[in-house]
Order: structure tokens, then sequence, then C-alpha cells
């Protein structure tokens, strides 16, 4: 009978139990964040003249050398410890005797969980904020020396208008910053210490919540104990933060996938980010893309977990609340790779520009071109310059060749209001360059978004 919780037993707990309910296996991650919380606490409670000076010097001096134990490899994890705070604080009693048991005065373990737990959460949102912004670098880089090169615009997976391929980056840009928004939206929302919750109800000690918030780098205290036992918000905020951030991942995957085909051939990835296969001597395969792409399953599964768990818990703690790491600790770390694999992918992958060109010679990708122009030269309502169009393009399709190519006399013959000015609205650069509007993907507009992303990017 060696649990710390034993006092109203009379039968010790059996190993299935031990198996079952245990987190140690799992929670030892948040070590440092456990022995700096305890540090915390006892420093408070010494402030507050429940420990003495004696008291904490050697708790101070227990936990550094559990911390060294535990970075050596050392420290022995037991199942029958149950979980890390008690794994700790059974070694830190062996090691200074009656001080170490003094230590838990004023706090529960579902004060230290909480603490420990959403430490780690803040850490892991500044963290995987700034590793996005190292993609979105990569990005702006690569968007920098391709704001001319022409591919087709799509819409449906259609051929709909040209645009540069450096605009198409930005727009992936553009998801990546609202990711490292949410993630620092996140950070500040949830940068409030919950240590001196005790249980749920608070505690009649004389402590001072404000130190130890204080100590720990909050912002605040938390205001509501019963509230801030089970909040687990704070998770579900980062597990969504990485779902959203990982289907931008994946959609930019889906895309390097496609684009590696023979179909498009727009990429290539280096040899350092491909594989081959067993069989088919020949192949090359896009297995980082599709992996970030299958990822993005694996961490939306952590969300609807956590989620799932939550949704029935009355106040204020229940061990439901224990499933919550797993999926966080499994979500943040395939953030985390997948974030770097996705830079280097990127960052070694070879641009055939050419081809890119070469897919905007189908598909008649001017065509909105020559109903623009059928409206501001002709002033045609843009109803029957949409008609006028189609029929242009049925005779594109009818000589087999692409609009951008189609002979001034043959678009007079449709219409003959149409002049030979028109030729030049249908090339393919200057559709994309005519596209001027806030936003738009001409080559200037492209390298004003460019500017915009560098003075983000430099500001932080
Ligand atoms: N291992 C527990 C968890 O991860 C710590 C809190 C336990 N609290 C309790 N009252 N049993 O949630």
């Amino acid at each position: 009978m060696d649990k710390m919780w034993s006092g109203r037993f009379s039968k010790g707990a059996s190993s299935l139990l031990d198996d079952f309910n245990a987190s140690i296996m799992f929670d030892r991650k948040l070590y440092r964040e456990d022995i700096e919380g305890s540090i915390a606490h006892a420093t408070m409670l010494q402030k507050q003249n429940i420990l003495t000076k004696d008291e904490l010097d050697s708790i101070i001096s227990g936990l550094s050398q559990i911390k060294d134990e535990i970075e050596s490899g050392e420290f022995e994890w037991k199942i029958s410890d149950e979980d890390l705070h008690m794994g700790i604080e059974k070694r830190l009693t062996a090691l200074i005797g009656d001080a170490g048991k003094k230590l838990h005065t004023a706090r529960s373990r579902n004060d230290q969980v909480a603490v420990d737990f959403r430490r780690y959460v803040l850490r892991k949102n500044k963290e995987i904020s700034i590793a996005i912004k190292k993609v979105m670098e990569v990005l702006v880089d690569i968007a920098q020396n391709h704001t001319e090169t022409l591919l087709p615009g799509m819409t449906h997976l259609q051929h709909a208008q040209p645009i540069n391929f450096g605009f198409h980056l930005l727009a992936y840009a553009s998801m990546f910053k609202r990711d490292v928004e949410r993630f620092e939206d996140s950070f500040r929302r949830n940068n409030v210490s919950p240590l001196g919750c005790a249980a749920l109800a608070g505690t009649p000690h004389n402590i001072d919540r404000s130190v130890t918030a204080e100590l720990l780098g909050f912002d605040s205290v938390s205001v509501n104990c019963l509230d801030t036992v089970s909040d687990r918000d704070f998770a579900l905020e980062i597990l969504f933060n990485i779902s959203t951030m990982m289907m931008h991942i994946s959609r930019l995957s889906e895309e390097l996938v496609m684009w590696s085909s023979y179909e498009f051939k727009f990429v290539e990835l280096s040899d350092e980010y491909s594989t081959g296969s067993s069989i088919m001597p020949q192949k090359k395969n896009p297995d980082v893309p599709e992996l970030l792409r299958g990822k993005t399953g694996r961490v939306y599964g952590s969300l609807m977990g956590l989620l799932t768990v939550m949704k029935g818990l009355p106040l204020a703690y229940n061990k439901d609340t224990q499933e919550d790491k797993e999926g966080v600790f499994d979500a943040v770390e395939t953030a985390e790779i997948s974030l770097e694999i996705l830079k280097e992918a990127l960052r070694t992958m070879d641009i055939k520009t050419d081809n890119m060109h070469q897919a905007c010679k189908v598909g008649h990708l001017s065509a909105t071109d020559l109903a623009d122009y059928l409206v501001e030269r002709c002033g045609i309502p843009f109803r029957e310059a949409h008609f006028i169009t189609g029929k242009a393009v049925a005779k594109s399709e009818e000589l087999g060749i692409d609009l951008s190519d189609i002979a001034y006399e043959e678009l007079h013959k449709i219409d003959n209001r149409i002049q030979s000015d028109v030729i030049e609205k249908l090339s393919i650069k200057n559709s994309m360059n005519a596209r001027v509007s806030q936003g738009g993907t001409s080559t200037k507009g492209t390298l004003e978004q460019l500017a915009y992303f560098k003075n983000y990017l430099a500001e932080k």
C-alpha cells in the first residue's frame, strides 16, 4: 500500500488498475513544467510563511536533482506511481524527507495538471507559430522569383484564368498568416494561471496566486476555480489551430501531388524528398505531400476525440480529462515535423516554368478578357458579351486552337464590333497583367502582396 492516497483504503490497488489508471508513461513529457510549477508554488508558500527558508531550499535542491535524474535517464518511472506529479513528489520525499511532504500544502494534482499542461500548450503555440513563419519565408522566397511565371488559375479544377505562380503561392502565405494569428490569439487568451485553485474550490491557506502566476510567466490569475480545474479549452484551441493549419498544408500537398504527376509536371520534388517503388523501378513518388495530407486526418481525430471527451463532463475535474494529453502531444509532434518537412520539400523542389506556361495554351484562359473587351471597348452589356465570347470559344474549338491564338478576322466575323486591337487582350500574359484590382494577380499586384508579406515577416 504505497499509494499517496491510500489512507482510507484497506486493500492495495490491483496491477490491472495501475495499468489502466496511470498516465505516467505519457505525462512524464511534462516533467519540466511540473518541476517549475512546484518550485514556484514552494517559493510562494515560503513568502507567505507557510514553509521555512530551509524547507524551500531543500525542496528546490531536491527538485533540481530530480530534473537531472530525469534528463540523464536515471529516474525510475513507475506505473504504480500513477502520474508524474506523484512520481516526482515521491522521489522528492525520498530525497529530502519531511519538507517534501509539505510541498503539496494548498495544492492539488488538479492544479498541477492544469498548470503543467497549459504551460506546455502555451509554449507550443509559440513554437509552432515560429515554425509556420519559416514556411512562409520559403513561400515568399519562391514567389519572389515567379511573379511573371504564368500558370492556369483554376476553379472546379478546370482552367479558368491565367495567374502567376508567385500569386498562387502567396494564397498559401495568406492562409499561414491567419494560422500564426490563431496560435498567437490562443496564447494571449489562455495565458492565465490556474495554480492555486487546489482541488476545485480554492484553499483556506493564505496563498498568493499572483506570486506563482508571475513566477511562471502568466499574464494574470484565473477568475473562477471551479472552471479552471476542468477547463481544457486551451487544449482544444491548439488542436483546432493545428487542424486548420494542417488543412492548409493538406490543400497545398494535394496540389504538390497533382503537380508532380506526368499530367501536370509543374514541379518535381527533389530526390531527397521523394521515394521509389519496391516493384516499379521507374517510380518517383510524392510520399511527403501524401503523408502530410494523410496526417491531417489523424490530427482531426485528436480534435474530435477531445471535444467528445469534454462534452458530457459535470463540474469540476473528472478522470476522463486525463485523456486530453496524448492526442495533443501527437498533434503537436505531427505539426512540428510536418512544418519542417514541408519547408524543406518546397525549398528543394524544381519548378517547371515552361510546363506551367505550356498549360496556359489550352482551355481558353483569356475568354473573360474577350468578354471584358466587348464591355469596355464596344459598350456591350456583360451578359451579351458573355454569349458572343461563347461563340468565339466554340469557333476556336472547331478550329482546334486556343482562343489566345485565334485570328482577328474570325472574331470580326462573329461580331463586327470587334476591332483588331482585341488581339493584344487575348494574350495570356496580358490577361494576367490586366487583373490590377486590389489583391489581383497582375505582376504589379503580386509584387505589392510580396512586399506586404515581407514586411509582416520582418516585423516579428
Ligand atoms: N493524471 C491526472 C490527469 O492527467 C492528474 C490529475 C489527477 N487528479 C485527480 N484528482 N485524480 O488528469
